[in-house]
């Protein structure tokens, strides 16, 4: 093998090295991590949301509660964790049905995954008109 061809294999590998980790690394890691808090957070809504909110498709009303798809995660927090919300925010609802689910303290993070993931991905093509 020649100087020149011996630099331009090596230049090649180096490049596809990279190629290949840079694809290893940057996909799977955080789409993992997403996929994985939009499921835990799905379990939980089912659990402790979907008897009031849309168990289907929380960008539709549910039996008592209003549409929450795309709910940000000061909000859920504020209004799962202490009954309140964040400032300034203008509710859906002037009731005061929801009652505080301490235990999902560590877990808003997966249910504001779960709940973008839901107003992304509307099957109903609800969200626009259901969270103005
Ligand atoms: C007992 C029925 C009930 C359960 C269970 C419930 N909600 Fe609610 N939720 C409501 C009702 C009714 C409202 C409207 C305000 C009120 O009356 O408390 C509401 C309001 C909200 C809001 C504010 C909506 C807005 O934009 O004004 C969010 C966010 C929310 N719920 C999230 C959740 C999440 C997340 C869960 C599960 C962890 C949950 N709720 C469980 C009944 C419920």
């Amino acid at each position: 093998m020649s100087v020149k061809l011996a630099r331009e294999f090596v230049g090649t590998l180096v490049i596809a090295i990279a190629l290949l980790s840079a694809g290893a690394c940057s996909k799977p890691g955080p789409q993992t991590a997403e996929s994985k808090a939009v499921a835990t957070g799905g379990k939980l809504y089912a659990a402790n949301c979907a008897s009031c909110h849309n168990p289907t498709n929380p960008n539709l009303p549910g039996s008592v509660g209003p549409p929450i798809a795309g709910a940000s995660p000061d909000l859920i927090a504020d209004r799962v964790l202490h009954r309140s919300y964040p400032p300034g925010y203008k509710p859906k609802r002037n009731t005061h049905l929801m009652k505080e689910m301490p235990w999902l303290a560590p877990n808003i993070g997966d249910l504001a995954a779960f709940l973008a993931y839901g107003a992304k991905n509307d099957s109903a093509g609800a969200s626009s008109e259901a969270n103005k």
